[in-house]
């Protein structure tokens, strides 16, 4: 199955509530800018492979705004908080798929470290809160 098939593949999963991961096909080797090389596109590839049978939507896009610690990986699900991983490579592609299915789960929309794959605990850049999210004063 070629890369492009698997794209096509996943598509069966569309929807909007379905758990996303986003995964940058831009990405170089860590410290390595102008490599020909892009481990991005084959972490992309695999997490594809991986998403197949799931509800897990797989879109591969450019860029992150994560370079420096690519690859790169962004994950939701609906009513989330987004995460943004780095630090991957293509053996992450099972941890994203898990990630995110934990992500869909979770019902306070935050990713739990109890349980969650070691590439996404060490790998963690950032999470942003959902559009209306207002902190409660503890
Ligand atoms: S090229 Fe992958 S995050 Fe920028």
């Amino acid at each position: 199955m070629t890369y492009l098939d698997s794209v096509s593949a996943n598509r069966y999963a569309e929807s909007a509530d379905a758990p996303t991961v986003y995964v940058c096909v831009t990405c170089r080797p860590p410290g390595e800018p102008d490599s020909p090389v892009r481990p991005g596109e084959t972490l992309a590839a695999a997490t594809l492979r991986a998403a197949a049978g799931t509800e897990v939507q797989v879109r591969p896009l450019r860029c992150l705004g994560n370079c420096s610690r690519g690859a790169s990986a962004a994950m939701r699900a609906n009513g989330s908080w987004t995460y943004v991983f780095g630090g991957l490579d293509v053996t992450s592609a099972d941890a994203l798929i898990e990630g995110a299915r934990m992500l869909a789960r979770a019902a306070d929309g935050i990713l739990p470290w109890r349980g969650r794959p070691a590439p996404l605990k060490r790998g963690l850049v950032a999470r942003v809160p959902p559009i209306g999210f207002e902190e409660v004063a503890e």
